[in-house]
């Protein structure tokens, strides 16, 4: 006989994605910085790759990407910032890059970096620095696998999280929901215990996180595991 009692639905909390950004890591040891991230239950590595032009700083390129695919299972998630990136684009697709976001004020053609990335079997990502206005991605916002908010100025590790950009991350988390968009929605820059549960409340699926990560102070898994439990402490 079927019961009368009504079934309670619990709504599954959606699960929120970690991506250390291996930036923070030790450039001497990448490989097992990747594989520590690995065991401690990241989603994807966030692989920041810089190039002297768009941001000061030089980091690495299409090998190291190559070279860390070796060390993981996980989406490589590729954060290009550098000037002109359709240059590189077939070059880090080869490399095994999983996902590659593009910054939207190097693309004066984004629509067409977004194909050229979707065409080489990669999933695209669009991104924009803390002050660039949504209309820049606006357009491209249905083409796209990932949008990334930047909560800092690109270019460094370990700065502080621009609160201002807790209401970018609700505007895109409204759009992409009132256009039924499935494009992940993903922040980067100053997250950290302290943070995380604001972004999560703002929208954001896909953290970023590299000196709350890899730091002198705790493991990866231990640091994995304390900005998991600040993720839940939202809403
Ligand atoms: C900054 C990079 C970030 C950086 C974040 O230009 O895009 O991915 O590693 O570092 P934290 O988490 O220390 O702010
Ligand atoms: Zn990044």
């Amino acid at each position: 006989m079927a019961s009368t009692t009504p079934l309670r639905m619990h709504p599954a909390k959606p699960h929120i994605k970690l991506a250390p950004s291996i930036l923070s890591a030790d450039f001497s040891r990448m490989g097992e910085a990747v594989a520590e991230a690995t065991r401690a239950g990241a989603d994807y590595v966030h692989v920041d790759v810089m190039d002297g032009r768009f941001v000061p700083p030089i980091t690495f390129g299409a090998q190291m990407v190559a070279a860390l695919r070796r060390w993981t299972p996980l989406p490589l998630d590729v954060h290009l910032m550098v000037a002109e990136p359709e240059r590189q684009i077939p070059l880090f697709a080869e490399a095994g890059a999983n996902i590659l976001t593009v910054h939207a004020e190097a693309c004066p053609h984004l629509q067409r970096v977004v194909h050229q990335i979707k065409e080489l079997g990669v999933k695209a990502g669009v991104t924009l620095n803390p002050g660039t206005p949504i209309s820049a991605v606006e357009e491209a916002l249905a083409d796209v696998d990932l949008v990334l908010v930047m909560s800092v100025n690109p270019g460094y590790g370990g700065q502080r999280f621009i609160p201002s950009s807790l209401d970018k991350l609700r505007r895109l988390r409204g759009m992409l929901d009132a256009r039924g968009l499935a494009a992940e929605l993903e922040v980067d820059g100053g997250v950290n215990e302290a943070t995380a549960a604001s972004v999560v409340e703002a929208g954001a699926q896909v953290l970023v996180a590299g000196s709350a990560i890899f730091n002198d102070r705790e493991s990866v898994a231990q640091a994995v595991e304390r900005l998991r439990r600040a993720m839940g402490r939202s809403g």
